[in-house]
């Protein structure tokens, strides 16, 4: 195995993981599911899965890649043996799918920005603001172009290695982009109307309640921490034997739900205000901001800097995804760094391609109803992310419960009522939750 290399400090492995979790899931997928599945009725299941499943496994999946200094593919089989340890794999190709999709969000982030750099940042007439969006997605060359501009700035990332490039971009941008997001969601909340975007959050509606919503809710759970996808587990690999884990898991994990929060508080009061509707689909984010940028002072300055940090939180979730897959490659496959990642880039490239144009030139192409963008999208949070953790479950708690004690306890011994709410939920709660709830979601009963 090649020399792994090591975070600098606990504070950018903290803000290096939490930047993997914290990305346009908070800010362009929470919204948008949240408005499609009920609002509250979605926000609550998802703390819940969060702070739960969530938080319990993600602690497990940094044990075993520590422990293994190793990612997915590699941990997996040395903890379970060679059968159960095929979910490494299965993990590794979840998160490499996830970046086929999410690399068309992040050139989203990309278009806008430009947009917003030549003057065109903003929207004044709120009955446009649907049709922007619309025209941009669907137009098939300009999606293409802006995913692929992201893509490629993701890989020049990587090929920098995690030192010079992951740490030195997450510490200074990440807090900029949640001080923006308050000062939007102040603009937001003060807007006629913007209480209902509040009571849609907030306020339960059981109504709205149904087994996809709460699959729905679990998937993004796990999407929004990137649990389950192998990339975090390759970030654990590179963490040194001075990180308590615990305490790190915790921040990580109350950041990725502030986050979602401000996310939802930033996008819903702005949606009712302007009358937009929550169910929007995926370009809820992108038809919304530009309405809000025009009630601010400067807003168009406001716009660039916005989607100048959502590019940059955007990638810096890319960025571990890609490390991941490259590191596999590395490590299981003995190519070199710059050859994996031309590979992976390339074959992303081509998939990316087909989501980009799912919204205009290819979206009456679909596969099991969904198109190549909603599928991707779904097959890994629905599915992949949910096989990832169930594995992490099933290893951390039955095939090596002594190296998650002992990864647990590195720094300082945790107390046994811990390790018990561990076991229970890692052991019993989490496999039968996510192997109902999915089920359920798929419709299977
Ligand atoms: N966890 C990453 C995000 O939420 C994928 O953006």
């Amino acid at each position: 195995m090649t020399t792994r290399s090591q975070w600098g400090s606990r504070l950018g492995f903290i803000l290096a993981s939490a930047g993997s979790a914290v990305g346009l899931g908070a800010i362009w997928k929470f919204p948008y599911m949240a408005g499609t599945n009920g609002g509250s009725i979605f926000l609550l299941p998802y703390i819940f899965f969060t702070v739960t499943i969530g938080l319990v496994l993600l602690m497990g999946e940094m044990c075993m890649g520590r422990a293994a200094k190793a990612g997915a593919a590699t941990a997996f089989p040395r903890f379970a043996g060679p059968w159960v340890g095929k979910i490494g794999i299965l993990s590794v190709l979840t998160g490499f799918l996830v970046l086929a999709f999410y690399s068309v969000v992040g050139g989203w982030t990309v278009y806008y920005t430009f947009e917003a750099i030549i003057g065109n940042g903003i929207v004044n007439d709120p009955a446009m603001m649907r049709t922007e969006f619309g025209t941009f997605a669907s137009s098939g060359f300009a999606p293409v172009v802006s995913h692929l501009a992201f893509l490629t700035a993701t890989a020049v990332v990587i090929l920098f290695g995690i030192d010079k490039g992951i740490e030195r971009v997450a510490k200074f941008l990440m807090p900029l982009l949640f001080f923006m997001m308050l000062g939007l969601i102040i603009r937001g909340l003060t807007l006629p109307g913007a209480w209902s975007g509040i009571e849609f959050l907030f306020k339960p509606d059981w109504s709205a309640f149904t087994g996809e919503s709460l699959l729905n809710a679990m998937g993004f759970a796990f999407f929004s921490l990137s649990v389950g996808s192998g990339s975090q587990m390759n970030y654990g690999s590179y963490l040194s034997n001075k990180v308590h884990l615990p305490s790190s898991v915790t921040w990580i994990v109350f950041l990725a739900i502030l986050s979602s929060i401000l996310g939802g508080l930033m996008i819903m009061p702005a949606v009712f205000a302007f009358g937009l509707s929550p169910d929007a689909g995926p370009g809820l984010t992108f038809a919304t901001m530009p309405a809000v940028f025009a009630q601010l002072p400067f807003g168009q300055g406001f716009a660039v800097m916005f989607y100048i940090c959502l590019f940059v939180a955007a990638l810096t979730s890319s960025i571990s995804i890609l490390e991941m897959s490259v590191q596999y490659l590395v490590d299981e496959w003995k190519w070199s760094r710059g050859f994996a990642v031309t590979v992976t880039t390339t074959i992303l490239a081509a998939l990316g391609t087909l989501c980009a144009l799912s919204f205009g030139p290819l979206a009456d192409v679909t596969i099991f109803g969904k198109t190549f963008f909603d599928f991707f999208d779904y097959l890994t949070s629905n599915i992949g992310m949910p096989i990832g953790v169930l594995g992490i479950a099933l290893v951390t708690v039955y095939f090596a419960w002594p190296m998650t004690c002992k990864q647990l306890s590195l720094v300082r011994p945790v107390s046994p009522w811990f390790l018990k709410t561990y076991r229970i939920v890692g052991g019993i709660f989490a496999p039968i939750v996510i192997v109902l709830v999915t089920l359920k979601g798929l419709g299977l009963f």
